[in-house]
């Protein structure tokens, strides 16, 4: 692939498509970026929702891809021409068939893990991972992951159980469970409201990604010395929280959580591997419910801003 090359790549709508498929050039690449041939992607709420905010309608988007490098990063770092890898974009150009990316944001695939599980791992699984990570001393203890049958809740829930929690996955509707059966045998509360979580309560980990009355509900639920990771807001924002609980034990915590900001600190090359491995014994279930061609990638986004499935959705660039 030369930088004069025209090659296809997703952006946002003006009319009332979220996204299409557009072409153009590529940008010139830094010394640390590898050119990756992308051949599968995976959706996200996120840069869905900010590609129906972008307003002039050419927002490239586009966090997670996996494929082959087809030119190794000129500083000589990262895997070789020819490597299976998976990536995060945060510069949101990895839908496109081919993307420039900093090696420290690549990892290559291990065997036995599938260019389309590995495209659903950057941004779902290492939230979910990083969220994990942020407990001590989860063996023996109860955890609780709201949006359990969303792209990140899933991986939460099965890293949690990972770590050694005894991990409960809130869900909204009871025709969800059989979801999160296929992930594991994990209990599930079913409830929009969250003020079941109290009595089963006593969290050490709590992975939020809903906001809303759940959060509301749930962070009472917290133990003494419980975190609460908060990674998204899918319902409001403003929520009312007894400060007391935090300041009369001084224990527990409320962790705002963002992955550009963690990925700085703990790369994704680092990361990945550990989730690719887990994969590949499979101990880490993808949970990919929709997998098409990026052709249709318009009709997926729509579906997945309405929640019209569950878990991850993966399009094979073809
Ligand atoms: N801070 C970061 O770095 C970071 C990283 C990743 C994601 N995020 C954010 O985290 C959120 C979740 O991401 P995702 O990719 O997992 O999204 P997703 O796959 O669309 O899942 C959304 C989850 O939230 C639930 N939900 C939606 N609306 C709800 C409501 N009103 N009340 C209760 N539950 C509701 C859904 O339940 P149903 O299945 O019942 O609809 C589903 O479990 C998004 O806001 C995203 O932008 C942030």
């Amino acid at each position: 692939m030369s930088l004069s090359e025209i090659r296809r790549a997703v952006a946002s709508k003006k009319s009332d498509e979220i996204v299409a498929l557009t072409s153009g050039p590529l940008r010139p690449l830094f010394s640390n970026e590898a050119l990756v041939k992308v051949s599968a992607i995976s959706l996200n709420r996120g840069e869905l929702r900010r590609a129906e905010r972008a307003s002039d309608g050419a927002l490239q988007i586009g966090w997670d891809f996996s494929g082959t490098v087809d030119k190794t990063a000129a500083d000589g770092s990262g895997p070789v021409t020819g490597t299976r890898v998976v990536g995060f974009s945060t510069r949101m150009e990895g839908w496109a068939e081919y993307v420039a990316v900093p090696t420290s944001y690549l990892a290559p695939i291990s065997d036995g893990v599938s260019d389309a599980q590995a495209a659903t791992l950057p941004v779902a699984g290492l939230t979910a991972l990083h969220s994990v990570d942020a407990a001590t001393a989860l063996l023996g203890r109860k955890a609780l992951v709201t949006g359990a049958s969303g792209g990140v809740g899933a991986f939460a829930l099965q890293l949690a159980a990972l770590a050694g929690a005894d991990v409960c996955g809130q869900i909204r509707r009871a025709e969800q469970r059989h979801f999160i059966e296929n992930l594991g045998d994990f209990p599930v509360l079913v409830t929009s409201g969250g003020v079941e979580f109290v009595s089963d309560g006593g969290y050490r980990l709590i992975v939020d990604g809903v906001s809303g009355p759940i959060l509301a509900n749930a962070i009472p639920a917290l133990a003494p010395d419980g975190i609460c990771v908060c990674y998204g807001v899918t319902d409001t924002p403003e929520i009312p929280v007894d400060i007391g609980q935090f300041m009369r034990i001084g224990l527990a915590q409320i962790l705002g959580f963002h992955l550009y900001a963690k990925s700085e600190s703990s790369p994704p090359s680092d990361n990945l591997p550990r989730l690719l491995s887990l994969v590949a014994s499979g101990r880490l279930n993808c949970a990919i419910e929709r997998e098409a061609s990026w052709s249709e990638i318009d009709r997926f986004a729509s579906d997945l801003i309405e929640r019209k499935f569950l878990g991850k959705a993966v399009l094979h660039v073809d």
